[in-house]
Parts: structure tokens; C-alpha cells; sequence
């Protein structure tokens, strides 16, 4: 009976769809990115290399291009942070290669038989059509395109000491900088899906210092706009994407408004091995307090900031990458930012000496064939959807409670089943009081522990003990209550996901554990829900 009571609320229960055809081009509203009607638009991206040595976008030997460009979309990504050298701009004899001499040139005869059983038509295209043809097939398989200057000499990229890091090093000519991204934006102005340009991936160097920052960045986005002003301009920061602290005390001084995006990026090893040596509350409140002052500032300023740069050994065994992740989900889906995961790539032709090297931070796994950890890219996949923006109805506004180790949320539920986790699609939708409770919004039920070790529950009476929840821990992430004989409790889901009162972990000093499991974030959200229809 219950189940059955259950199952027909289910069918109640419509899906949230968000418009998937949006109105190019991009622009910004405040920290939001927005189409033409002002719909908020959130960049779910991929990072796709083709800033290599060869200079072709990975994987053409392995699968064909529009196979590849419907993968990604049908992840559920829609868009390509598309990696490009700057020499493919500037120098016209490198553009002008074929995708078979520049094989040829490196001795990767096997890529060649590749890219003619998978693309042939792309094997004798010179190297910028090959790459206009990769924008193309994401056009037609709508997935918008960023294209980002990741390095001056076709290469691996980044290192402090290789001489493509800051205006003035040997390869990073501001001038030539500035004629060959003005050159890209041109080629693609009028092509629709192409609706950024990021100027520079990854400053750094013994060169680095904010006044050339401006000097050479401003003038970078001013050409750009001038060469196609249907793009978003967008810019990182110093010290490897990390530092943007500067624009607190002086803006970028630009003619144009409704275009300019920042960028960051965000790795475990941005920290060392901090996370796996250290208390992982302790590490992740004092990493995220440290992103906000240098980054994440800039979203309350107003400005958007693409987390274009984050990601993991999706084989999974990294301690150091696991802890560090669930700390980058709960903050991804706290500030809903727009972000490009690193990287589609299952494998390169040549990275760094290396024919096939394979990529484990990749979605694609070796032969481009299939999803190298399907769970994590459904976790990942809970953050392709917008919490809030534009286009959501503010008057909806309530809280979720986010899980980052599953990617999940805190359901609705009838009073008939246990509290558990499903798709955030699926949210509850909840308010933190004044008094700490946890409310179901439209009802008089708050979420409340009973004992150690039971099912957290609804109740009624919201004022009896277990009721009321404190965020604790450096991490602010466990959510804690006192139970009747004064036992202090966190929440935590079991092996089912369901919602259960352990005993907190991993409080303080403790390196060893890993509190994952009882990490909560409280999100805002203005997704619709209908969470008053259960009752
Ligand atoms: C231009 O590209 C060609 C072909 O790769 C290369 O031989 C030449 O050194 C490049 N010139 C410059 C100035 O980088
Ligand atoms: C901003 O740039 C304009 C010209 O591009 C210049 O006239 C103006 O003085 C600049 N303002 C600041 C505060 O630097
Ligand atoms: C409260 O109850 C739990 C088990 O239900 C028990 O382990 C704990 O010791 C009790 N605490 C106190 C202070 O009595």
C-alpha cells in the first residue's frame, strides 16, 4: 500500500526540463552568462586538446569527428573549452601543413592510418581547416565552443620555465599574441557556436607582474571585440589560473560591457598532496577560503567567473584527488558556477615524447570508445544543470541538501518511505531557519535524528532535540544535532543511500579518515519543485 501510494506520487513528480536550444550569442548579467532573451545559459564543458604538437584535435585517429561531438552532448555536456596554439594563428606555414604532413613531420605513422579509417576527409585538410571542422561538427551537433589559447608553441603545456608563460618570455610575444587572436576571432566571427574566447590559459613565470597583466590583457579583449563581438572575452588570472586578486582594487578598464567572464582553475595537486596528508575539513575550508579571497570574490562582485580548468584520475584510487573532489562538487554547486572539466581526452597521439600516452583524468577512456568511470561522470553530471539564475523563478527560492560524495540530493518523499538521496533534479526543497531547522518547504515537517545510528526522519514538532542543526567542522560541511540523551550526531547516508545520525568523523587532526560521506552542502536553488503536493 505504501509502496503503491509512493509509486503514484511519482508520477507527479515532472521532470524539470531546461531548455536545451538557446539564443546565440552569450552574454553576462551580473555573474550569470545569459542568451539573447536573458535565459541563463551554464557553461557545462569539456576541455578537448588540440594544442599538441601535431596541432589536431585528439582522437581523430581513434573515433569519427561527429561520433565524437554527439558523445559529448549526449553526456550532456554542451559545450568545448577548444584548446588552440598560437602559432596555428601566426605562422602560415604551420597552418598550411596538411593533418598528414604534420603526422608525417612526427613520425606517427599509425595516427595517419587512423585518421584515414576514422576522418578521412579531414587527412588532407591543412591544419586551421581541420580545426574549423572540429567547431564545425560541435556546431551541428549543438555544442558551443570556447576557444581557448592554451600555449604559444604547439606543446604540452604548462611549466614555469617553458618560455610560453608571460608577455616578453621567448614564445610569448604580446604583439604576435594579440595579431593571432585577432586573426581566430575573425575566422570565426559569424559562426554561431563559437561563443567564447579565452586570451590565455595559465599565466605564470618569474615574468608574471599585474601591471603588464593589464597592459597586455585589456588590449588582447579589446581586439577581440573589435574582430568579433559576438564572443565572451575571457580572462585568467596570474600564478597558473589561480590569482585574480587584483581586480578588487582595479577593474579592467575595457570599452564594452555585457562580455567579460573570468576564469580559474582548481586541481588536488593546486595543493600538493595537502589533501592526502591533511585533515580533509580542515584542508578543504582553508583551500576554499583561499579560492574565494583570490577568485571566487570576483562572483559577488558581479562578474562571472568558468571554472575552466578541474578534474580527477577518474581511475579513482588517487586519495589526494578523491578528497580534494568532494570538496570542488560542493563548492561547484554551491556558487553554481559554469565550469569545463579537464578533459575528454581518452588518450594523445604524443604527449611529452610519449605515441598513445593515456589520459586517466579523461572521460573517454584509451580508445575514445568508452566512458572511463561511468559513475563518476554521472556525479559530475548533477552539476550540468543550473540551481539558479536567470530564467528561474525566484519566488521558488529554498534550499537543497546537496551530498557531494554522490552527486545527490536529499529527496521529497511521502511520510510513508526513509528520507534518502536521489537526483537533485528531484530535490526536496528546503529552508534553514533561524532556529536551525530544516523545514520542507509548504509543510510543517523539518528533518530530525532520533539516536545514534537510526534514520534521520520528519517530524513535527520542531522545537524537541535532534531537531536542530549546526554546520560544523573547518569544512562547515557536517550537519550535527543533538539527540534526547545528548549524544551529538552528524548526518550520513547509508550503503542504500538513505539518511541516517552516525557519530561525526574526521572532526579535527585526523588525516586517516575521510569524512565524505557526512559532507552536506546547503544550496540555494529556484528549481521548480513540488514538494507540497506529497502531503
Ligand atoms: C612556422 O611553422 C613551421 C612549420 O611547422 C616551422 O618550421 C617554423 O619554424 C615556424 N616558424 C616560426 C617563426 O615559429
Ligand atoms: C581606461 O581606458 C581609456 C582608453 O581606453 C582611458 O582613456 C582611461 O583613462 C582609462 N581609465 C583608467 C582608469 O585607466
Ligand atoms: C545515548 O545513546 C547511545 C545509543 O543509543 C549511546 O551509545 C550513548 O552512550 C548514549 N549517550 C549518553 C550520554 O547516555
Amino acid at each position: 500500500m505504501g509502496r503503491f501510494f509512493f509509486s503514484f506520487l511519482s508520477l507527479l513528480w515532472v521532470p524539470i526540463i531546461f531548455p536545451t536550444v538557446m539564443a546565440l550569442p552569450l552574454y553576462t548579467n551580473s555573474r550569470w552568462i545569459v542568451d539573447g532573451e536573458g535565459q541563463r545559459v551554464k557553461l557545462a564543458c569539456l576541455n578537448w586538446v588540440s594544442h599538441m604538437e601535431v596541432v589536431v584535435a585528439e582522437g581523430l585517429s581513434k573515433q569519427p569527428v561527429d561520433a565524437i561531438s554527439g558523445r559529448i552532448k549526449s553526456m550532456g555536456f554542451n559545450c568545448v573549452r577548444l584548446t588552440w596554439p598560437l602559432f596555428l594563428a601566426t605562422n602560415d606555414s604551420l597552418a598550411s601543413l596538411t593533418v598528414r604532413q604534420s603526422f608525417q613531420n612526427l613520425g606517427l605513422s599509425e595516427s595517419i592510418a587512423g585518421i584515414q579509417a576514422n576522418n578521412p576527409s579531414i587527412l588532407d585538410l591543412s591544419l586551421i581547416q581541420a580545426f574549423q571542422a572540429v567547431v564545425s561538427s560541435l556546431g551541428t551537433n549543438n555544442v558551443m565552443v570556447i576557444l581557448d589559447n592554451h600555449i604559444s608553441k604547439p606543446g604540452w603545456c604548462c611549466s614555469s620555465s617553458d618560455r610560453n608563460g608571460f608577455f616578453g618570455d621567448e614564445y610569448f610575444n604580446p604583439d604576435l599574441w594579440v595579431k593571432g587572436l585577432t586573426r581566430m576571432a575573425t575566422i570565426f566571427n559569424g559562426v554561431a557556436n563559437v561563443v567564447g574566447m579565452s586570451l590565455r590559459n595559465e599565466l605564470r613565470g618569474a615574468r608574471q607582474n599585474v601591471n603588464d597583466w593589464y597592459r597586455y590583457m585589456q588590449k588582447g579583449a579589446e581586439a577581440v571585440h573589435s574582430a568579433n563581438p559576438d564572443v565572451l572575452v575571457i580572462l585568467s588570472g596570474l600564478n597558473y589560473d589561480k590569482d585574480l586578486s587584483f581586480i578588487r582594487d582595479q577593474p579592467v578598464n575595457i570599452t564594452f560591457t555585457g562580455k567579460l567572464v573570468y576564469e580559474m582553475h582548481w586541481y588536488g595537486f593546486t595543493d600538493g598532496k595537502a589533501w592526502e596528508s591533511g585533515n580533509p575539513n580542515q584542508v578543504c575550508g582553508r583551500v576554499v577560503d583561499n579560492m574565494m579571497r583570490l577568485s571566487g570574490f570576483l562572483l559577488e562582485q558581479g562578474w562571472p567567473l568558468f571554472m575552466s580548468e578541474f578534474g580527477i584520475d577518474m581511475r579513482g584510487t588517487v586519495v589526494n584527488d578523491n578528497r580534494y573532489f568532494n570538496c570542488f562538487m560542493a563548492v561547484a554547486a554551491e556558487h553554481d558556477l559554469d565550469w569545463a572539466l579537464w578533459t575528454l581526452v581518452g588518450s594523445y597521439y604524443l604527449r611529452e615524447g610519449v605515441i598513445g600516452l593515456s589520459e586517466y583524468y579523461g572521460v573517454l577512456d584509451w580508445n575514445w570508445c568508452d566512458i572511463r568511470n561511468p559513475s563518476l561522470l554521472k556525479r559530475i553530471s548533477t552539476l550540468q544543470f543550473p540551481f539558479q539564475g536567470p530564467g528561474l523563478e525566484e519566488t521558488n527560492r529554498h534550499k537543497v541538501i546537496f551530498h557531494p560524495l554522490t552527486g545527490l540530493c536529499v529527496l521529497r518523499k511521502s511520510l510513508l518511505e526513509p528520507l534518502r538521496l536521489g537526483p537533485c533534479t528531484n530535490s526536496a526543497a528546503w529552508s534553514y531557519t533561524s532556529q536551525k531547522t530544516l523545514k520542507l518547504m509548504g509543510t510543517f515537517y523539518c528533518l530530525q535524528a532520533e539516536e545514534l545510528d537510526d534514520p534521520a526522519t520528519l517530524g513535527i514538532i520542531c522545537t524537541v532535540p535532534g531537531s536542530k542543526w549546526e554546520l560544523i567542522s573547518d569544512s562547515q560541511m557536517h550537519l550535527s544535532t543533538k539527540v534526547g540523551n545528548g549524544t551529538t550526531v552528524c548526518l550520513d547516508v547509508d550503503s542504500s543511500n538513505n539518511l541516517v545520525t552516525t557519530t561525526c568523523k574526521c572532526i579535527s587532526r585526523d588525516n586517516m579518515c575521510d569524512p565524505g560521506s557526512q559532507w552536506f552542502k546547503l544550496v540555494d536553488s529556484a528549481r521548480s519543485s513540488n514538494s507540497k503536493e506529497i502531503f
